[in-house]
């Protein structure tokens, strides 16, 4: 999987600008504020439909303009494929080879993409919803079904959240198990997925983990203990134990249990991460998670994903940064950082050199 090249239109800080990517490592260097994460953020955008930093769209249009265009030529295993994305005040649109796509659904898995930035030390040192974040962008890109479950369960949760602030209790308690039948079929598909998923990443992520650390540490990774057995089973558990909650939910108004409140253990030398790693050890760690996921893209989704490095390096020591970069062979890689000397230990690489929102030629 590969982007050939890539079309800014008054993207951030982009007026109009083409990029040609290599095959391989690609180095987008330049000083601070240039617009290196900005080149990375549309990369992300048009595989996942979502950027990895905004949290609305209409923070990707040029200040002053009205909207913003990316486009893409790629190849991947499904041939050759256009992708672009416009982007307005009040909504975008999204085209592949040129027509129109309705749902993020049908552009999820074109394109596969793992991003890494120092953002991503989160996913150790941050509460539950990080990682679930990092579960749900990676299993949306591989599973269309995992996705769809997730969107439904997350509609049908607001929904039974509110209810369970009506004061008429009568109609919570009398409408609360037909909420739950449809949740909890989604709620099944959703955990099943994941502890499937983690328990795929675990070997993965301790591997690339003591690759890193030269087999100095470990890494565990594991999912919620709870989610044994198949989809059947784990709807009937899962609907069990919100059955046996009701008055507690009531209580609350809101639900405090289910998928949406999941978590994954991570630990380095069998202590709990988020609690006892030092800075260092949580930036490995997060690393070989990510190292993991391009893994499971390619025996899950049967292809490399493009791997997104935003400003990892200048975090990481020589010997770290050269496993990381030798680590980065035979997929394509976009890198940004401000010097490119200090990265490469001869690998060849495609240069491209960011001032000001346009590429230097
Ligand atoms: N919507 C936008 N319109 C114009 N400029 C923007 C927009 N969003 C961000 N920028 C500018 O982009 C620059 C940051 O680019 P970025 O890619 O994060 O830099 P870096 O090269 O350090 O990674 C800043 O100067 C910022 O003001
Ligand atoms: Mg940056």
């Amino acid at each position: 999987m590969r982007i050939k090249n890539l079309l800014l239109k008054n993207f951030r800080n982009y007026s109009d600008e083409v990029f040609d990517f290599g095959e391989g490592l690609n180095i987008l260097t330049g000083r601070n504020a240039q617009g290196k994460t900005n080149c990375a953020e549309a990369v992300f955008y048009l595989c996942t439909g979502t950027s990895p930093r905004a949290r609305r769209d209409r923070q990707l249009i040029k200040y002053g303009q009205s909207s913003a265009e990316i486009s893409a030529d790629c190849s991947s295993r499904c041939g050759d494929i256009n992708i672009s994305a416009c982007i307005r005040e009040n909504g975008r649109e999204i085209k592949l080879n040129g027509n129109k796509i309705t749902r993020n659904a049908d552009l999820l898995g074109n394109l596969y993409a793992v991003f890494f930035s120092p953002q991503e030390l989160r996913l150790i040192q941050d509460g539950p919803d990080e990682r679930r974040r990092f579960l749900n962008i990676s299993l949306s890109q591989l599973s269309r079904p995992y996705y769809v479950a997730l969107a439904r369960y997350n509609r049908i949760l607001e929904q039974r959240n509110n209810l369970l602030k009506n004061r008429d209790l009568s109609l919570v308690y009398d409408t609360l198990p037909v909420w739950d039948e449809q949740l909890c079929s989604y709620a099944a598909v959703v955990a099943r997925r994941r502890a499937d998923y983690i328990a795929e990443l675990a070997p993965l992520a301790a591997e690339a983990h003591s690759f890193l650390t030269d087999g100095k540490e470990s890494l565990a990774v594991s999912p919620e203990k709870k989610y044994r057995g198949d989809e059947e089973e784990l709807k009937g558990r899962l609907y069990e134990e919100l059955k046996n909650n009701y008055d507690r939910d009531v209580r609350l108004g809101y639900t405090a249990s289910g998928p949406h409140r999941d978590d994954v253990d991570i630990k380095i030398d069998g202590e709990d991460a988020k609690t006892y790693a030092s800075q260092g050890q949580t930036r490995t760690a997060a690393l070989a998670i990510k190292l993991a996921e391009v893994e499971i893209f390619k025996t899950a989704g049967g292809e490399y994903p493009v791997l997104i490095l935003d400003d990892v390096l200048s975090e990481l020591d020589l010997a770290r940064r050269k496993k990381l970069v030798s680590r980065t062979a035979g997929l394509q890689t976009i890198l940004t950082c401000t010097h490119a000397e200090r990265v490469l230990g001869g690998r060849e690489a495609t240069k491209i050199r960011i001032e000001g929102g346009a590429v230097k030629r």
